[in-house]
């Protein structure tokens, strides 16, 4: 089993649109060039958010239409940049068996393998770009995965329900995670990994005892640190040009491991 993990594409409304001198269309592209080359075999791709930069019909479109040959069956969750309503009404819904998962887009909801259960989570409407994560969205959880006991779980969420030493990203990270933090630790023996996005840069570690990782953008990315800012003072994200990424992760049995590919890297390769 083998699925890759994309974030935060951040598509404009017209194909040829620049955001902070990015094309992030042109991103979305050469990623999938990159996949099409080395992860062909991968069973699914996940994108954990912020499909689109504005929300706009045209840029949900416009990725449906970037996808419209590639060959793996394409899950997406919103993220606090998106418009969930659009995406709910031009994407069909996946909530199955992986083997009744077919080439396309879907809004995920799960996928059910044999030894697998890999469950898809809506953390948007929080207060500005912070996440939400209400009562209904944790029962809904906790009895997937009371039905899934058997299983091991992934879990996907735009969100991370932790500050994670961003000074400009902590203030929107999961504003409410008390309903998801008790459905946890009531399944905590089940779940494998949090896969999240949002943060726009490559962080691992571990909440309550789960594991988490969090992928770079496949456009502009976030700096760790605060440089001073100028008069007034407001709240800004600084950004960078850091090098887009996405995960590729394979599981076997008991085990997971998760490769990034920085697919833009024109490095030199050589033999040892
Ligand atoms: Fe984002």
């Amino acid at each position: 089993m083998k699925f890759l993990h994309f974030s935060d594409l951040h598509l404009c409304k017209n194909r040829s649109d620049l955001l902070y001198g990015i094309n992030p269309a042109d991103r979305l592209v050469k990623a999938l060039r990159h996949v099409q080359q080395f992860h062909k075999d991968a069973n699914f791709l996940v994108i954990t958010g912020d499909l689109a930069n504005y929300g706009e019909k045209s840029a949900y479109e416009d990725l449906s239409s970037i996808f419209e040959n590639f060959s793996i069956p394409v899950i997406i969750i919103p993220g606090n940049h998106d418009n969930p309503k659009l995406i709910d009404d031009i994407f069909p819904i996946f909530d199955g068996k992986i083997q009744d998962l077919k080439k396309g887009i879907w809004l995920g909801k799960e996928i059910r393998s044999e030894k697998d259960c890999f469950i898809f989570l809506d953390s948007t409407g929080g207060v500005g770009h912070s996440g939400a994560f209400p009562i209904e969205r944790a029962q809904d959880l906790d009895r997937r995965l009371t039905e899934n006991a058997d299983r091991h779980i992934y879990l996907f969420l735009h969100h991370p329900p932790l500050c994670l030493g961003v000074p400009s990203m902590d203030p929107i990270r999961l504003q409410d995670p008390f309903y998801l933090q008790s459905v946890i630790e009531k399944h905590r023996s089940q779940i494998r990994c949090l896969f999240m996005g949002h943060l726009h840069r490559p962080i691992k570690g571990s909440w309550r005892g789960i594991p988490f990782v969090i992928v770079r953008s496949l456009a502009h990315q976030v700096e760790m640190n605060e440089p001073p800012k100028g008069d007034g003072g407001q709240w800004q994200i600084p950004g960078n040009d850091e090098t887009p990424e996405y995960n590729v992760i394979t599981i076997q049995k008991e085990n997971f491991y998760v490769h990034s590919e920085r697919f833009l890297e024109k490095t030199r390769k050589f033999w040892l």
